[in-house]
């Protein structure tokens, strides 16, 4: 799993989305950070058509969305329609996109997918450790990741703790807090990034990733000539 993804969420329309995963392609992004609630993975999906990158160097995450499993079968269903529209044969990861509903259900389904080979790893998403736990334990297929919010504002060490415990993947959403409270001007990170010749944004990256989390931004657009490499 790449340490550094490419989030899709707001992307704009299935035009403008086609065209951010293009650059972000073309910049070097290789996982992308997709949902159905995001309403545009149409738009992700003619960008994957339409790239010359193979399949098998890319990592796509899906994720299942609340009202999609209302009744058993659905998870199943909304997981091909998100394949198809992404234009893939199967996802490298699909998580539950927060605790909502009847999550046992979803992931009994999902893992069913996984045995059948339909999808490379599943997970959760937003999953604090009571649910976490949960779930991990009542389920032969354990949870491969757990995507959180998780940023300097918000280190989430009991939840890392744990994932690290469990050997589950931690992933990061919204790993520059959405640049809010300033966070890019913020004391301690403009420091770190001074230090390694780089922008706010990119110290907040290094903390992060100090901490072996994996996250995703949709950051390029601000330093489109950027390479993912450099931000380390
Ligand atoms: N699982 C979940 O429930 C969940 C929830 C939220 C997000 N996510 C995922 O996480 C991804 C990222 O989260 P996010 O977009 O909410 O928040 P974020 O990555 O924390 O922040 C995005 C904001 O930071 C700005 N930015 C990025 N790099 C910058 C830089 N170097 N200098 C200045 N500004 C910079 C972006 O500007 P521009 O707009 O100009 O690029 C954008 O406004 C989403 O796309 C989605 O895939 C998942």
């Amino acid at each position: 799993m790449p340490i550094l993804g490419y989030g899709t969420l707001k992307l704009g329309s299935q035009k403008e989305t086609q065209k951010a995963v293009e650059e972000a392609l073309e910049v070097g992004y290789r996982l992308f950070d997709t949902a159905q609630s995001y309403l545009n993975e149409e738009g992700v999906g003619y960008a994957l058509k339409a790239t010359g990158v193979k399949r098998e160097e890319l990592f796509i995450t899906a994720k299942l969305f609340a009202a999609n499993y209302k009744k058993v079968g659905d998870t199943k269903k909304t997981y091909k329609e998100s394949c198809k529209k992404l234009g893939i044969e199967y996802a490298d990861l699909f998580l539950i996109h927060q605790p909502i509903g009847d999550v046992y259900q979803a992931y009994r389904e999902m893992q069913e997918l996984y045995k059948d080979k339909e999808v490379r790893a599943i997970g959760v998403s937003n999953f604090y450790p009571a649910r976490f736990m949960d779930l991990y334990l009542n389920f032969e297929i354990k949870p491969a990741v757990n995507q959180i919010e998780c940023h300097p504002i918000f280190q989430q060490e009991k939840v890392l703790e744990l994932a690290k415990s469990l050997n589950v993947q931690l992933e990061a959403h919204s790993p520059l807090y959405q640049t809010r409270d300033n966070i890019l001007k913020n004391s301690v990170l403009s420091n770190i990034a001074k230090k390694h010749k780089k922008n706010g944004g990119t110290g907040d990256f290094k903390m992060a990733h100090t901490k072996r989390h994996s996250s995703h931004t949709k950051d390029f657009k601000k330093r489109k000539n950027d390479r993912k490499s450099k931000h380390f």
